[in-house]
Protein backbone atom coordinates (compact mmCIF):
# COMPACT_ATOMS: atom_id res chain seq x y z
CA UNK A 1 0.00 0.00 0.00
CA UNK A 2 1.38 3.71 -1.33
CA UNK A 3 -0.21 6.86 -0.08
CA UNK A 4 -1.20 8.81 -3.01
CA UNK A 5 0.52 11.78 -4.12
CA UNK A 6 -0.16 15.58 -4.06
CA UNK A 7 0.88 17.78 -6.71
CA UNK A 8 2.76 21.36 -4.97
CA UNK A 9 2.83 24.98 -6.28
CA UNK A 10 6.31 24.01 -7.76
CA UNK A 11 5.34 20.98 -9.52
CA UNK A 12 6.90 18.51 -7.44
CA UNK A 13 4.99 15.94 -5.82
CA UNK A 14 4.14 14.88 -1.77
CA UNK A 15 3.30 11.75 -0.98
CA UNK A 16 -0.47 12.53 1.09
CA UNK A 17 0.37 10.27 4.30
CA UNK A 18 3.99 11.19 6.23
CA UNK A 19 4.89 9.71 9.61
CA UNK A 20 5.13 11.90 12.29
CA UNK A 21 8.42 12.03 14.71
CA UNK A 22 6.86 14.14 17.69
CA UNK A 23 6.99 12.76 21.15
CA UNK A 24 8.59 9.43 19.42
CA UNK A 25 11.26 8.89 21.97
CA UNK A 26 14.43 8.45 21.10
CA UNK A 27 14.86 4.89 21.62
CA UNK A 28 11.64 4.03 19.72
CA UNK A 29 11.51 6.31 17.16
CA UNK A 30 14.49 4.19 14.97
CA UNK A 31 12.43 1.02 14.79
CA UNK A 32 9.33 2.76 14.05
CA UNK A 33 10.90 4.76 10.68
CA UNK A 34 12.58 1.52 9.72
CA UNK A 35 9.01 -0.24 10.28
CA UNK A 36 7.01 2.45 8.32
CA UNK A 37 9.28 2.18 5.11
CA UNK A 38 10.27 -0.81 4.55
CA UNK A 39 7.10 -2.85 5.81
CA UNK A 40 4.30 -0.20 6.06
CA UNK A 41 4.58 1.18 2.73
CA UNK A 42 5.37 5.12 4.06
CA UNK A 43 7.57 7.53 1.67
CA UNK A 44 7.48 10.55 3.53
CA UNK A 45 9.03 11.26 6.47
CA UNK A 46 7.90 14.83 9.02
CA UNK A 47 10.71 15.80 11.20
CA UNK A 48 11.77 19.18 12.95
CA UNK A 49 14.88 19.89 14.78
CA UNK A 50 12.92 20.99 17.69
CA UNK A 51 12.13 17.28 18.15
CA UNK A 52 15.72 16.32 19.24
CA UNK A 53 15.44 13.15 17.56
CA UNK A 54 16.29 13.77 14.46
CA UNK A 55 19.96 11.55 14.03
CA UNK A 56 17.61 8.41 15.65
CA UNK A 57 15.13 9.36 12.83
CA UNK A 58 18.17 9.27 10.39
CA UNK A 59 19.27 5.92 11.50
CA UNK A 60 15.55 4.45 11.13
CA UNK A 61 15.76 5.09 7.75
CA UNK A 62 18.98 3.86 6.62
CA UNK A 63 17.86 0.83 8.51
CA UNK A 64 14.95 0.88 6.75
CA UNK A 65 17.44 0.10 2.99
CA UNK A 66 15.09 2.33 1.00
CA UNK A 67 16.86 4.16 -1.11
CA UNK A 68 16.97 7.93 0.03
CA UNK A 69 15.84 9.58 -3.29
CA UNK A 70 12.33 7.36 -3.11
CA UNK A 71 12.02 9.14 1.01
CA UNK A 72 10.25 12.62 0.88
CA UNK A 73 12.19 13.80 3.99
CA UNK A 74 10.60 17.20 5.82
CA UNK A 75 12.13 19.47 9.24
CA UNK A 76 11.55 22.13 10.49
CA UNK A 77 13.56 25.48 11.42
CA UNK A 78 13.27 26.27 15.25
CA UNK A 79 12.73 29.76 16.78
CA UNK A 80 16.18 30.70 18.41
CA UNK A 81 17.64 30.30 14.21
CA UNK A 82 15.27 32.63 12.31
CA UNK A 83 18.44 34.58 11.87
CA UNK A 84 20.52 31.75 11.07
CA UNK A 85 18.68 29.52 8.89
CA UNK A 86 21.37 27.33 7.18
CA UNK A 87 22.98 26.57 10.50
CA UNK A 88 19.91 25.14 11.47
CA UNK A 89 19.52 23.76 8.53
CA UNK A 90 22.88 22.25 7.85
CA UNK A 91 22.35 20.57 11.78
CA UNK A 92 19.37 18.75 10.69
CA UNK A 93 21.23 17.18 7.43
CA UNK A 94 24.03 16.19 9.12
CA UNK A 95 21.70 14.73 12.09
CA UNK A 96 19.56 12.87 9.63
CA UNK A 97 22.64 12.05 7.60
CA UNK A 98 21.46 13.69 4.10
CA UNK A 99 22.96 16.22 1.98
CA UNK A 100 19.44 17.63 0.92
CA UNK A 101 15.76 18.03 2.24
CA UNK A 102 12.68 17.43 0.15
CA UNK A 103 10.67 20.22 2.17
CA UNK A 104 12.06 22.39 4.69
CA UNK A 105 9.64 24.62 6.65
CA UNK A 106 9.27 27.54 9.01
CA UNK A 107 8.26 25.92 12.62
CA UNK A 108 6.57 28.41 14.14
CA UNK A 109 5.91 32.36 13.11
CA UNK A 110 7.76 33.27 16.14
CA UNK A 111 11.41 34.36 16.15
CA UNK A 112 13.20 33.59 19.79
CA UNK A 113 16.31 35.55 20.90
CA UNK A 114 19.23 33.98 19.32
CA UNK A 115 21.59 35.09 22.30
CA UNK A 116 18.97 34.46 25.34
CA UNK A 117 19.20 32.12 28.35
CA UNK A 118 18.47 28.57 26.94
CA UNK A 119 19.10 27.35 23.22
CA UNK A 120 15.90 25.88 22.75
CA UNK A 121 13.78 28.21 24.66
CA UNK A 122 14.80 30.98 26.46
CA UNK A 123 12.61 32.59 28.55
CA UNK A 124 12.53 36.55 30.62
CA UNK A 125 12.55 37.17 34.13
CA UNK A 126 8.93 37.04 34.03
CA UNK A 127 9.15 33.65 32.67
CA UNK A 128 7.47 34.13 29.49
CA UNK A 129 9.42 32.88 26.39
CA UNK A 130 11.61 35.34 25.38
CA UNK A 131 10.81 36.36 21.63
CA UNK A 132 12.82 38.61 19.21
CA UNK A 133 10.80 41.04 18.59
CA UNK A 134 13.31 43.04 16.63
CA UNK A 135 13.68 40.23 13.89
CA UNK A 136 11.31 40.26 10.78
CA UNK A 137 9.67 37.56 9.32
CA UNK A 138 10.48 38.41 5.91
CA UNK A 139 13.88 37.92 6.26
CA UNK A 140 13.63 34.31 7.74
CA UNK A 141 11.72 33.76 4.42
CA UNK A 142 14.40 35.56 2.13
CA UNK A 143 16.96 32.84 4.23
CA UNK A 144 14.58 29.91 3.84
CA UNK A 145 14.59 31.08 -0.15
CA UNK A 146 18.73 30.77 -0.26
CA UNK A 147 18.34 27.85 0.75
CA UNK A 148 16.64 26.06 -2.23
CA UNK A 149 19.04 28.41 -4.80
CA UNK A 150 21.70 26.34 -3.06
CA UNK A 151 19.92 23.10 -3.66
CA UNK A 152 19.91 22.02 0.44
CA UNK A 153 16.39 21.82 0.01
CA UNK A 154 13.48 21.32 -2.77
CA UNK A 155 10.75 22.97 -1.54
CA UNK A 156 10.43 25.37 1.18
CA UNK A 157 6.96 26.38 3.45
CA UNK A 158 5.59 27.55 6.41
CA UNK A 159 3.86 26.02 9.69
CA UNK A 160 1.15 27.16 12.07
CA UNK A 161 0.95 30.51 10.03
CA UNK A 162 -2.43 31.98 10.07
CA UNK A 163 -3.31 34.50 7.40
CA UNK A 164 -2.15 37.76 9.46
CA UNK A 165 1.53 35.71 9.66
CA UNK A 166 1.29 34.38 6.00
CA UNK A 167 0.06 38.35 4.84
CA UNK A 168 3.40 39.35 6.66
CA UNK A 169 6.08 37.18 4.06
CA UNK A 170 3.64 36.85 0.70
CA UNK A 171 4.04 40.29 -0.24
CA UNK A 172 8.01 40.04 -0.73
CA UNK A 173 8.06 36.41 -1.19
CA UNK A 174 10.26 34.89 -4.35
CA UNK A 175 8.79 31.80 -3.76
CA UNK A 176 5.55 30.66 -2.55
CA UNK A 177 5.32 28.64 0.36
CA UNK A 178 4.60 25.53 -0.69
CA UNK A 179 2.57 23.73 2.38
CA UNK A 180 1.26 25.19 5.95
CA UNK A 181 1.64 22.84 8.39
CA UNK A 182 -1.74 23.08 10.84
CA UNK A 183 -3.41 21.84 13.52
CA UNK A 184 -6.43 20.02 11.27
CA UNK A 185 -8.33 17.39 12.56
CA UNK A 186 -12.61 17.66 13.19
CA UNK A 187 -12.23 19.27 16.09
CA UNK A 188 -10.18 22.02 14.69
CA UNK A 189 -10.70 22.20 10.58
CA UNK A 190 -10.00 25.53 9.77
CA UNK A 191 -12.38 25.84 7.15
CA UNK A 192 -11.72 29.71 6.43
CA UNK A 193 -7.42 29.03 6.24
CA UNK A 194 -7.88 26.23 4.20
CA UNK A 195 -9.82 28.26 1.82
CA UNK A 196 -7.53 31.02 2.02
CA UNK A 197 -4.42 28.59 1.58
CA UNK A 198 -6.20 27.05 -1.72
CA UNK A 199 -6.82 30.30 -2.82
CA UNK A 200 -3.15 30.87 -2.71
CA UNK A 201 -2.42 27.05 -4.25
CA UNK A 202 -0.55 26.64 -1.19
CA UNK A 203 -1.30 22.92 0.39
CA UNK A 204 -2.73 22.24 3.79
CA UNK A 205 -0.53 19.61 6.04
CA UNK A 206 -2.41 18.05 8.68
CA UNK A 207 -0.46 17.70 11.77
CA UNK A 208 -2.13 15.88 15.02
CA UNK A 209 -4.96 14.55 12.81
CA UNK A 210 -5.71 12.22 15.51
CA UNK A 211 -5.63 14.99 17.99
CA UNK A 212 -2.49 14.02 20.00
CA UNK A 213 -1.94 11.70 22.73
CA UNK A 214 -4.82 10.85 24.74
CA UNK A 215 -7.37 12.38 22.18
CA UNK A 216 -10.78 12.29 22.58
CA UNK A 217 -11.32 12.13 18.95
CA UNK A 218 -10.54 8.55 18.88
CA UNK A 219 -14.41 8.04 21.00
CA UNK A 220 -16.36 10.90 19.29
CA UNK A 221 -19.51 9.47 18.95
CA UNK A 222 -19.99 10.87 14.97
CA UNK A 223 -16.66 9.07 14.05
CA UNK A 224 -17.41 5.92 15.95
CA UNK A 225 -20.87 5.76 13.53
CA UNK A 226 -19.13 6.39 10.32
CA UNK A 227 -16.41 3.96 11.65
CA UNK A 228 -19.16 1.68 11.89
CA UNK A 229 -20.98 2.00 9.18
CA UNK A 230 -18.24 1.46 6.93
CA UNK A 231 -16.48 -1.65 9.60
CA UNK A 232 -13.38 1.18 9.59
CA UNK A 233 -11.32 2.04 12.79
CA UNK A 234 -12.17 5.70 13.80
CA UNK A 235 -8.28 6.48 13.23
CA UNK A 236 -8.86 5.42 9.71
CA UNK A 237 -11.56 7.79 9.60
CA UNK A 238 -10.13 10.86 11.35
CA UNK A 239 -7.14 10.50 8.63
CA UNK A 240 -9.03 9.47 5.51
CA UNK A 241 -11.19 12.36 6.47
CA UNK A 242 -8.14 14.68 5.92
CA UNK A 243 -7.05 12.42 2.31
CA UNK A 244 -10.43 12.91 0.82
CA UNK A 245 -10.38 16.77 1.48
CA UNK A 246 -6.70 16.29 -0.79
CA UNK A 247 -4.79 17.74 2.59
CA UNK A 248 -1.29 15.76 3.27
CA UNK A 249 -1.97 14.20 6.78
CA UNK A 250 0.80 13.38 9.51
CA UNK A 251 -0.67 10.87 12.05
CA UNK A 252 2.41 9.54 14.24
CA UNK A 253 2.78 6.45 16.00
CA UNK A 254 5.34 4.19 17.02
CA UNK A 255 3.13 1.08 17.18
CA UNK A 256 3.82 -1.06 14.08
CA UNK A 257 0.15 -2.18 14.08
CA UNK A 258 -1.13 1.60 13.93
CA UNK A 259 1.82 2.87 11.71
CA UNK A 260 0.31 0.38 9.39
CA UNK A 261 -3.03 0.81 9.77
CA UNK A 262 -2.59 4.81 9.94
CA UNK A 263 -1.72 4.58 5.93
CA UNK A 264 -3.95 1.58 4.81
CA UNK A 265 -6.33 1.76 6.45
CA UNK A 266 -7.22 5.49 6.00
CA UNK A 267 -6.16 5.31 2.38
CA UNK A 268 -9.05 2.43 2.56
CA UNK A 269 -11.52 4.62 4.39
CA UNK A 270 -10.69 8.23 1.98
CA UNK A 271 -12.54 5.87 -0.82
CA UNK A 272 -15.31 4.57 1.58
CA UNK A 273 -16.26 8.07 2.97
CA UNK A 274 -19.58 9.56 1.20
CA UNK A 275 -20.62 13.48 0.76
CA UNK A 276 -22.75 13.24 3.71
CA UNK A 277 -19.83 11.74 6.03
CA UNK A 278 -17.39 14.48 4.92
CA UNK A 279 -20.07 17.21 5.64
CA UNK A 280 -21.10 15.63 9.07
CA UNK A 281 -17.49 15.56 9.69
CA UNK A 282 -16.76 19.19 8.92
CA UNK A 283 -19.67 20.02 10.84
CA UNK A 284 -18.71 18.64 14.51
CA UNK A 285 -16.67 22.02 15.20
CA UNK A 286 -19.30 24.32 14.33
CA UNK A 287 -21.47 22.28 16.19
CA UNK A 288 -20.04 22.67 19.68
CA UNK A 289 -17.22 20.52 19.37
CA UNK A 290 -14.51 23.25 18.21
CA UNK A 291 -11.34 22.40 20.19
CA UNK A 292 -7.18 22.87 19.97
CA UNK A 293 -5.05 21.09 21.58
CA UNK A 294 -1.68 22.33 20.71
CA UNK A 295 -1.44 25.90 21.88
CA UNK A 296 1.90 26.33 22.96
CA UNK A 297 2.54 29.76 25.94
CA UNK A 298 4.23 31.84 22.57
CA UNK A 299 3.98 35.32 23.84
CA UNK A 300 2.20 37.03 20.47
CA UNK A 301 -1.14 37.03 19.05
CA UNK A 302 -0.74 34.14 16.21
CA UNK A 303 -3.64 35.58 14.42
CA UNK A 304 -5.37 32.07 14.97
CA UNK A 305 -9.04 32.17 15.40
CA UNK A 306 -9.94 29.52 18.59
CA UNK A 307 -6.53 30.46 20.03
CA UNK A 308 -6.09 30.88 24.43
CA UNK A 309 -5.94 34.69 24.85
CA UNK A 310 -2.66 36.29 25.81
CA UNK A 311 -1.94 36.76 29.42
N1 LIG B 1 4.35 21.79 13.00
C1 LIG B 1 4.02 21.65 14.26
O1 LIG B 1 4.09 22.59 15.08
C2 LIG B 1 3.54 20.32 14.73
C3 LIG B 1 2.84 20.22 15.95
C4 LIG B 1 2.36 18.97 16.32
C5 LIG B 1 2.59 17.86 15.50
N2 LIG B 1 3.30 18.00 14.33
C6 LIG B 1 3.58 16.83 13.45
O2 LIG B 1 2.40 16.05 13.28
C7 LIG B 1 2.61 14.74 13.80
C8 LIG B 1 1.32 14.17 14.37
O3 LIG B 1 0.82 14.94 15.43
P1 LIG B 1 0.80 14.43 16.94
O4 LIG B 1 2.01 13.62 17.18
O5 LIG B 1 0.57 15.63 17.80
O6 LIG B 1 -0.52 13.58 17.09
P2 LIG B 1 -1.40 12.50 16.34
O7 LIG B 1 -0.71 11.90 15.19
O8 LIG B 1 -2.73 13.16 16.14
O9 LIG B 1 -1.59 11.43 17.51
C9 LIG B 1 -0.53 10.68 18.00
C10 LIG B 1 -1.06 9.86 19.17
O10 LIG B 1 -2.07 8.94 18.73
C11 LIG B 1 -1.69 7.60 18.99
N3 LIG B 1 -2.11 6.84 17.80
C12 LIG B 1 -1.52 6.82 16.58
N4 LIG B 1 -2.21 6.04 15.73
C13 LIG B 1 -3.25 5.53 16.41
C14 LIG B 1 -4.31 4.64 16.06
N5 LIG B 1 -4.40 4.13 14.83
N6 LIG B 1 -5.23 4.34 17.02
C15 LIG B 1 -5.15 4.86 18.27
N7 LIG B 1 -4.16 5.72 18.64
C16 LIG B 1 -3.23 6.04 17.74
C17 LIG B 1 -0.18 7.64 19.18
O11 LIG B 1 0.22 6.61 20.04
P3 LIG B 1 1.49 5.62 19.79
O12 LIG B 1 2.59 6.44 19.18
O13 LIG B 1 1.81 5.17 21.17
O14 LIG B 1 1.01 4.53 18.90
C18 LIG B 1 0.01 9.01 19.81
O15 LIG B 1 -0.26 8.96 21.19
C19 LIG B 1 3.73 14.95 14.83
O16 LIG B 1 4.33 13.75 15.22
C20 LIG B 1 4.63 15.90 14.09
O17 LIG B 1 5.39 15.22 13.11
C21 LIG B 1 3.75 19.20 13.94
Amino acid sequence: MSAPLVKLNNGLEIPAIGLGTWQSKSNEVTAAVEFALKEAGYRHIDCAWGYGNEKEVGDGIRASGVPRSDIFITSKLWGTYHSRVEECLDQTLANLGTDYLDLYLVHWPVPLNPKGNHPIFPLLPDGKRDVDHSWDLKDTWKQMEAMVQKGKVKSIGVSNFSQKKLDEILPTAEIIPVVNQLELHVYNPQHKLVEYLRSKDIVPEAYSPLGSAGSPLLSDETVLDIAKKHSLQAADVLVGYLLAKGMVVLPKSITPSRIASNLSGAVNASTKLESGDIEKLDGLAAAGKQKRFITPPWPVDLGFDHWPSLL
